[in-house]
């Protein structure tokens, strides 16, 4: 399978990024989501990455003017039907995902290959709810795509090698590493990663540490670029609840048990970055921890 035509599903923070990459490594790309407007914000957001990307060097005018051309909307799931991939990167919900292939394969051509992006869920199951799962894998991007250079594959059980080896290379095309998972609750990134996150929120809900101490002790004491209270922000905490709990459902363990207090963010609507507040208030000059 020569990869040429990419559809990405869902305009926010991954997949906007997933179509940035795209674009920019030579791909056509549609971008889909539920409205008009969450499509024009992503395309916005991929617009305003480029030309930071363009005042860093990183790239060049044309290649910022190439890529934006390549990218266009798709307002529904029937513009998908002359794709070769379609990379699914909607909200973290197994329901939702499932909702998108029950509609989305009818209209792909019998070849097309699908990707998801969750960062968590079973590939396997996902898979199983498609009319190819051998023609389905998963393919992890990190948070911020165009800068993270991983890339987690995972294979589903059916996953044939052909598709493995497509989303490879196209994988490397856009740059990136390659770390294999096997088909576990949520990987290896977030299954070492959000346990992290997860403990911190525990360390700012038995008043160990305030989100500050917390963030600092992590940025300063191990060298971490964000601190994790402020990772979590970025990651988005309704993400960071839903890959804990498929941890926690997953692997049966009690370890995996999502802190009370990310739940209570979670339920206030305070998501982080994304909703202006979380773990810090996004709304003034400097960020201001909530705790
Ligand atoms: N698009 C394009 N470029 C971007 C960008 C974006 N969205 N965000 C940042 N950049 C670029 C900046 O322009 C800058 O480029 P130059 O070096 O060319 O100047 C560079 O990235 C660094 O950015 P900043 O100087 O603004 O800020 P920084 O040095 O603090 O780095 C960061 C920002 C890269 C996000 C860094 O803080 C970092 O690495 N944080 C940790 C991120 C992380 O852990 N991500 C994984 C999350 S887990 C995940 O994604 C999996 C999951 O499923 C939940």
């Amino acid at each position: 399978m020569n990869i040429r035509k990419v559809g990405v599903i869902g305009a926010g923070q991954m997949g906007n990024g997933i179509a940035h990459v795209c674009a920019l490594a030579g791909y056509d790309v549609l971008l889909h989501d539920v409205s008009r407007e969450r499509i024009e914000a992503g395309l916005a957001t991929i617009n305003g990455n480029m030309t930071r990307q363009v005042g860093s060097g990183r790239i060049t005018a044309a290649e910022r003017e190439a890529a934006l051309d390549r990218i266009g909307p798709a307002q529904g799931l029937d513009a998908f039907e002359a794709t070769d991939l379609v990379i699914e990167s909607a909200s973290e919900n197994e329901e939702i995902k499932r909702k998108i292939f029950a509609e989305l394969c009818p209209h792909l051509r019998e070849d097309a290959l699908i990707a998801t992006n969750t960062s968590s869920i079973s590939i396997t199951r996902l898979a199983a709810s498609t009319d190819r799962p051998e023609k389905f894998i998963g393919v992890h991007f990190m948070n911020p795509v165009p800068v993270m250079e991983l890339v987690e594959l995972v294979r589903g059980i059916a996953t044939d090698d052909d598709t493995f080896d497509a989303v490879r290379d196209l994988a490397k095309k856009l740059g990136k590493q390659i770390a294999n998972a096997e088909d576990f609750p949520a990987f290896i990134v977030n299954r070492i990663l959000l346990p992290m996150i997860n403990e911190a929120v525990y360390v700012l809900y038995e008043g160990v540490g305030s989100v500050e101490s917390i963030d600092k002790a992590m940025r300063l004491g191990a060298n971490h670029p964000m601190g994790p209270l402020q990772l979590a922000d970025f990651i988005g905490l309704d993400t960071c609840l839903s890959i804990m709990q498929v941890l926690h459902e997953g692997l049966s363990d009690s370890k995996y048990r999502p802190c009370p207090l990310l739940v209570k963010y979670v339920e206030a609507g305070w998501l982080g970055r994304k909703t202006q507040r979380g773990f810090y208030d996004y709304r003034g000059d400097k960020p201001v921890p909530t705790r």
